[in-house]
């Protein structure tokens, strides 16, 4: 019998907290090469969206997570990110637990978001801001409160902003210029639009840039995100897909310019080096980060009432 988890499962299962200390060690065992994590594959059905195939191999275990990003779907009442996640056995290749990935995803990603804030951010970091309040940015907001942090959202769809902060006993930011000037910032929005032109950060903030996360997609100017100093989840991905890759084409960012956020939590390259300094984070997002989450679900799998699978 395999055990399904649905999206109220995982969030049974994996609390915000856990799941940060989840994709922490992710992060950790990637960096010191125990867990791999062949390319994602981009299968692209645009102009409505694509799908992506995310493969990983760690602790005895492998994944795959077969996700979308459809960014006009909540138009029709159907979430951007949709998909499964499969788990299964690396000694024997049987099949373990099948998961919501959305669910899956909101918890990792909104965990790498605050990770690479708490990471990067200044120690004294005050305010703290998610632009984009839909699924993965609420996830974020909701990771930051889990942490002990009061959070401010904005979002053009203002109903969307109110409605989660509500839910999260966070607050509404009063403008976007007020959201973007938070100590630390995240940005998931779908990417369309850039929300950091030229010259808009002040010295000491943090910004994880979370949205841009496939092509064509951007958040922040190239010429603002060089004047930042940059760390990203995997130089592979983002370069190729991620924020980075506008600045990488432009021939304005090399790779000895950013650093991967698993060689800072090892201690083995510097994050922020100023109190004034600019830090940005881009995401991706890891298949590593999806099964640190399916793993932690996993650890709970007797303490949750799950429907089963017999194939
Ligand atoms: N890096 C990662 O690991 C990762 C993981 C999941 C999703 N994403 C990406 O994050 C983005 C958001 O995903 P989601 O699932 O939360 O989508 P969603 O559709 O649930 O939410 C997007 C929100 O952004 C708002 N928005 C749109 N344009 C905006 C703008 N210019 N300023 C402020 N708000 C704006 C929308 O009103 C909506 O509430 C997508 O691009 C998705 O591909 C990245």
């Amino acid at each position: 019998m395999i055990p399904v988890f649905a999206a109220r499962h995982v969030e049974e299962a994996v609390s915000p907290e856990r799941a940060l200390e989840a994709v922490r060690e992710a992060f950790l065992a990637y960096h010191r090469g125990d867990w791999s994590m062949p390319p994602k594959v981009y299968v692209p059905a645009y102009p409505a969206g694509d799908f992506r195939a995310m493969p990983v191999l760690g602790a005895g275990h492998a994944a795959l997570k077969w996700v979308t990003s459809f960014p006009g779907n909540p138009e029709q009442g159907l979430p951007t990110v949709t998909g499964l996640v499969l788990l299964s056995d690396a000694s024997n290749g049987m099949l373990r637990a099948v998961f919501d990935a959305g669910a899956v995803t909101a918890l990792r990603t909104g965990a790498a978001a605050v990770l690479a804030a708490e990471t990067l951010g200044r120690a004294d970091a005050e305010t703290a801001a998610v632009v984009g309040a839909g699924v993965n940015g609420r996830a974020a907001a909701k990771t930051f409160v889990a942490r002990g942090r009061e959070v401010a959202l904005w979002d053009v769809d203002e109903g969307q902003a109110r409605g989660a902060a509500l839910g999260l006993g966070a607050s509404v930011a009063g403008s976007r210029e007020e959201a973007l000037a938070a100590d630390l910032v995240v940005t998931m929005t779908p990417g369309h639009e850039v929300l950091l032109p030229p010259g808009s950060l002040r010295a000491g903030q943090h910004v994880s840039l979370m949205g841009a996360d496939g092509p064509g997609k951007a958040e922040i100017a190239v010429e603002e995100l060089v004047r930042t100093h940059a760390f990203c989840d995997d130089w592979e991905q983002a370069s190729h897909n991620g924020e980075l890759v506008h600045a990488v084409e432009a021939g304005a960012l090399q790779r000895e310019q950013v650093t991967e956020l698993g060689a800072v939590l090892a201690r083995e390259a510097d994050g922020r080096r100023s109190d004034d300094e600019i830090t940005t984070f881009d995401s991706t997002g890891l298949a590593i980060q999806d099964l640190a989450i399916a793993l932690a679900a996993m650890d709970r799998v007797d303490k949750v009432d799950l429907p089963t699978l017999d194939l």
